[in-house]
């Protein structure tokens, strides 16, 4: 992108951002599916500087344990040191710029470049150089000036996250409001949550916001069309007027975060007549996906009971973290007519401006008995990621946009339209902030995540 006398940036032919998501209408440019313009500038812009989901501390729970893990093409190395904190510097080493960690995970109290021998400890900082006294880090440099590049780190309820903004807004504020809905899912516990097996990766020919306008917008409107055969294979029943499932609830954008809280009535034939059941008898019948009874004694000394109410009545099952970040924590009805849930989270990471990999993650509550959490990793298996039949549907649809972004009329004329809204209208006494839309899931989270795209994309 170029920048013009005004500030203003603008791609080779002309089209500046707000030229590509045009705000009147409502409107974005299919060309931001395939431009490699646009793509440099989401890697240096977008992508360092927000916060970047790397992973889950529970994958990383010994000393000098570490990760290697992406934010956009860069790759960084997540390592726990001696004293317990996790860090997160460059997997390039500043000596000739050779990968430093080589493999995907491991346990090292030094990462030592297999090309001149330069070592780093877990926290990034260099160590030395071999033959130490011939100095072969030069004399120019301090050993302190020669460390691996710090990125900084903040946890969420066991979350990592990293970004190279060592200035810029904390974690929490990052997340602003969008913690009120986050805390019912990643802090409702004693122990929190604990990752059931390494992520799932496959590589996907699209552009990652195809993938990410979707997963992390929050496209309730595709489960229609593209997951139809949920109904028809009975998986979901459509309500007796004729409704189809999971399209009524209440989505909320904030911050350009995304989630939507579905009540289970809306979905599942056996949950009919939840709305009669007390929150007690709600709690044991239908518990919120991943709570099982031995939990539900914890959920009060962590939630406020808005926050419980609103996780037994209208559980917040999907959503997303700008910008690439997507959660599920859907319902799993069992075969001998219990309920349980499946719970993942995913991030898309850009490979390229026609190619992202789709990460997924399993979750279960650290202190859910063995054989539930058995049980929901083959139900997560079962419908998300790339094994999962749910998931399957969606990334069949993303290569085609990028596909279609190709041609140099669609690029040129054709638009991505977000146009079916109501408008906000949060329900009475609705306990958390944000934007709030009631009713049939429309366009309007997945407008407000380009809307957060936009801001990120600006100087
Ligand atoms: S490139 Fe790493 S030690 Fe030379
Ligand atoms: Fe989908």
């Amino acid at each position: 992108m170029n920048i013009a006398a005004n500030g203003i940036r603008h791609l080779s032919d002309g089209r500046s951002l707000d030229d590509l998501i045009k705000r009147d209408t409502r409107e974005v440019s299919l060309a931001v599916m395939n431009d490699a313009e646009l793509y440099e500038w989401e890697l240096q812009q977008l992508f360092g500087r927000c916060w970047n989901l790397m992973g889950h501390e529970s994958e990383i729970p010994e000393p000098n344990d570490y990760m290697v893990r992406p934010i956009g093409e860069d790759e960084l190395i997540i390592a726990r040191d001696r004293k317990g904190e996790i860090h997160a510097s460059l997997n390039v080493c500043p000596h000739r710029g050779m990968r430093v960690a080589l493999g995907e995970e491991g346990n090292s109290p030094v990462h030592k470049c297999i090309y001149h021998g330069w070592a780093f400890r877990p926290n990034g900082d260099f160590v030395g150089a071999p033959a130490e006294k011939e100095k072969m880090h030069g004399t120019i440099r301090d050993k302190s000036e020669l460390g691996l590049k710090k990125a900084r780190v903040a946890l969420y309820g066991g979350l990592i996250f990293a970004t190279w903004e060592h200035d810029g807004p904390s974690l929490e504020d990052y997340l602003g409001d969008f913690r009120f809905y986050l805390d019912m899912l990643w802090n409702r516990t004693d122990r929190g949550t604990e990752v059931l097996g390494p992520p799932q990766k496959v590589l996907i020919n699209c552009n990652w916001k195809s993938a990410a306008e979707q997963a992390a917008g929050g496209d309730g409107f595709h489960t229609i069309s593209l997951h139809r055969w949920l109904i028809d294979a009975g998986l979901f029943v459509n309500a007796e007027d004729g409704t189809p499932p999971a399209m009524y609830g209440v989505n909320v954008s904030a911050n350009g975060h995304v989630v939507r809280c579905i009540p289970v009535d809306m979905t599942f034939a056996r949950a009919k007549g939840a709305g009669k059941m007390s929150l007690e008898e709600r709690l044991q019948e239908l518990p919120p996906p991943g709570i099982t009874p031995e939990l539900v004694p914890q959920l009060s000394k962590h939630l406020s009971d808005d926050q419980i109410r609103l996780l037994v009545e209208k559980a917040p099952q999907v959503g997303g973290i700008f910008p690439n970040v997507n959660f599920l924590f859907v319902y799993a009805p069992q075969s001998d007519g219990t309920m349980l849930g499946a719970m993942g989270i995913h991030i898309i990471v850009p490979r390229g401006v026609d190619k992202c990999e789709f990460w997924t993650w399993m979750f279960a509550e650290k202190d859910c008995p063995e054989p539930i959490k058995e049980k929901m990793l083959r139900n997560a298996v079962q419908q998300i990621g790339s094994s999962g039949l749910i998931e399957q549907d969606d990334t069949d649809t993303w290569p085609h946009i990028t596909r279609s972004a190709r041609g140099a009329i669609g690029r040129r004329d054709l638009t991505l339209k977000y146009q079916a809204t109501d408008g906000e209208n949060k329900p009475e006494g609705w306990p958390g902030g944000g934007h709030v839309f009631e009713g049939f899931a429309k366009d309007d989270t997945q407008w407000y995540w380009w809307l957060a795209y936009r801001d990120a994309m600006l100087p």
